[in-house]
């Protein structure tokens, strides 16, 4: 949920620090700081609120170290303030520390060193990291040794940069069930959370283990466990291309990804499924790369996949409401039951898996804490894994052999978009691979749905065709408080998409439900200041949804549709009609979202919200 950067080598370290934090504002942006070593002393220099902060403030400092690290925030103990903002030191500003996630024991050391005499100036969990190693650093000076006991009494899962003003020429980086990254340069080097950081400078990096330590400095890096035995690992290639923050000739991120998803949905179907006439291709190659980088592909063998009895698959918010359309796809192909677990609601449950289930953890961005600790949760009870992914180089890409890797490139805006459409499409892939391969249903039927699924990109820019009618619809319903969706079948999932994709970019109300379920109780909320969206497509459950939104009509809601084109059945029903081009009901997701999409990010321009950035959210929620 925050960005860790880091940087030794011989350039000034501040420009480069900053030029990596603005890859990592998509793990939050509350506040922003950077120290760095001149001249013997440490210099902390951080701001609360956006990295535009901190850049004004580092423009009026004439820092010219070569050493530093950084620190975007979202906070998670204490308000984002400046001073709650990383860095933050020990009491004599000697050690300095940055850290993402959480240390559980926090308030027990911090009353323990409160007793020795340290001064705390934060209400955060991470400096107690600072007082800690400067505590221990004070018995001999020796400072792996000081890291190495201090984080032995952390619990929690976390990762930390730390700085000594004495070792003005050493980053030593500590990496606990999270994510940290050592970019390998020509005499310089770098640390981020995320080696997007930096790929605009190397593209050669070492990956921390779940529980290593590193100690950097610009001629490379040495790897020690917890313990303190020496490991020693050969950089790998980041598959990450070099990242552009561009948005072209779109004023958000977020309109230009929604404008991608054809392109996406392409290049995934060219990459796995590049002839409609022969099996989709998901086995692992031969060749896939047999060292330590993840490769795209399954693993499992036809017989373990025959033998498998039971899906479960585990993701959070957008991830989740793909892997509800993902259980309709693959039990309707399959006929394998499927599971579908909010990945938070599985912590500190019985898991009913074991080597006859598959579990599935989908997550665009490989880091979400909660998916990551159900995944390894299932593992650890015997059960066969699979990731679903637009990060090949994520911690869940580590951590199971069976990937399939979403080819959406960087997904920018905090609100999933392409990568939603991208996992939507990777079970649609998924289902037809474990049918061919289970032989589960008709040949026919499955050629059929798969030169469906090559026409469904066309389809969506048929959809963006019409963004100036989803415009002028959007705004006559931006200054509405309550807005409710549902769908049914295969849409109900896509009615929850709408209702998340409304309340986190405008911050209006939202509500999904299932469109036989308001009867039993939401509908009390209707009258006519609520706009009610159905989305609304022929097949097994069409005539049942338009009566559940003729019974919204009754209590004088305002009716919105997501419907298909030419169907004569809603004027008499809905207000506004916002058309997908007609589709099988069972490809449907893949269209009807497209207009839920725009309509929210319409409305969202429309009030002027922070359309990339909503307030309070983070793009990867790595604390559970
Ligand atoms: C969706 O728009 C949100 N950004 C959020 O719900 C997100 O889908 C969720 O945090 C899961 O993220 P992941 O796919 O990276 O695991």
């Amino acid at each position: 949920m925050c960005g860790i950067v880091g940087y030794l080598g011989t350039a000034k370290a501040v420009p480069v620090l900053v030029s990596e934090l603005k890859c990592l504002e998509y793990r939050g942006y509350d506040s922003a700081g950077v120290a760095v070593i001149e001249e013997g002393r440490l210099r902390v220099l951080k701001a609360a609120g956006k990295l535009a902060n901190l850049e004004s403030l580092l423009r009026t400092e004439n820092a010219y170290a070569t050493v530093g690290i950084g620190h975007t925030r979202w906070a998670t103990h204490g308000a984002p303030t400046d001073k709650n903002a990383h860095p933050h030191t020990d009491s004599e500003g000697q050690i300095a520390v940055v850290h993402n996630g959480i240390i559980e024991n926090y308030r027990d050391l911090k009353d323990e060193l409160i007793s020795k005499g340290c001064k705390f100036a934060s209400d955060t969990d991470t400096e107690v990291v600072a007082h800690l190693v400067s505590t221990y650093y004070h018995e001999d000076n020796d400072m792996l040794k000081a890291v190495m006991t201090a984080v032995r009494r952390l619990k929690g899962i976390y990762a930390l940069a730390i700085m000594n003003v004495e070792e003005p020429d050493t980053i030593y980086a500590v990496n606990h069930h999270y994510s940290l990254t050592v970019g390998l340069g020509d005499n310089e080097s770098f640390l981020a959370s995320d080696s997007l950081a930096y790929r605009q400078y190397t593209n050669q990096m070492v990956r921390l283990d779940q529980s290593e330590i590193a100690v950097i400095t610009k001629n490379g890096v040495r790897l020690y466990g917890f313990d303190g035995a020496e490991a020693s690992r050969p950089p790998t290639a980041s598959d990450v291309n070099a990242f552009v923050a561009d948005k072209g000739q779109f004023k958000h991120f977020l309109h230009k990804e929604i404008s991608e998803q054809p392109v996406v949905l392409r290049q995934t179907l060219t990459k796995y499924m590049p002839d409609v006439n022969k099996p989709v291709l998901l086995r692992k190659a031969d060749t896939a790369s047999s060292g330590s980088a993840p490769s795209a592909g399954i693993s499992l063998t036809n017989m373990q996949l025959r033998g498998i009895e039971r899906i479960q698959v585990v993701a959070c918010g957008t991830a989740y409401h793909a892997s509800l359309i993902g259980k309709y796809i693959i039990e309707e192909l399959t006929s394998i039951p499927v599971e579908v677990e909010i990945a938070s609601e599985c912590r500190g449950r019985k898991l009913l898996v074991n080597e006859r289930t598959l579990t599935i953890a989908v997550s665009q961005s490989g880091e979400t804490a909660d998916t990551l600790a159900a995944l390894k949760d299932a593992k650890s009870r015997g059960s066969f894994t699979l990731g679903i992914t637009n990060r090949a180089d994520s911690h869940l890409a580590h951590l199971t052999s069976n990937l399939i890797i979403t080819q959406c490139g960087i997904e920018v805006s905090v609100a999933a978009t392409k990568t939603y459409v991208a996992q939507l499409v990777s079970f649609y892939l998924l289902a037809m691979f474990l049918a061919e391969e289970r032989d589960a249903v008709d040949p026919g039927r499955l050629l059929e749905l798969k030169k469906g699924l090559m026409l469904i990109p066309t389809l969506q820019e048929k959809i963006l065709g019409q963004e100036e009618e989803i415009r002028q619809a959007a705004n006559k319903y931006k200054s509405v408080q309550d807005v409710v969706f549902m769908g049914r079948g295969f849409n109900y999932p896509t009615a929850l998409e709408g209702a998340l994709k409304l309340k986190e970019l405008s911050y209006i109300h939202a509500s999904g439900y299932a469109a036989g379920e308001l009867k039993h109780g939401p509908i009390a909320v209707l009258d006519e200041k609520v706009p009610v969206i159905t989305i609304l497509v022929p097949g097994k459950v069409y005539e049942k949804t338009l009566s559940n939104a003729q019974e919204a009509k009754a209590r004088n809601a305002q009716m919105i549709c997501v419907s298909v084109e030419g169907d004569q059945n809603v004027h008499h029903t809905f207000d506004t009609i916002l058309t997908i081009p007609p589709v099988d009901e069972f490809l449907s997701p893949l269209l009807a979202v497209v207009p839920l999409q725009l309509f929210s990010y319409f409305i969202a321009e429309a009030l002027g919200k922070d359309v990339d950035q909503p307030r309070n959210l983070a793009k990867s929620v790595t604390v559970e």
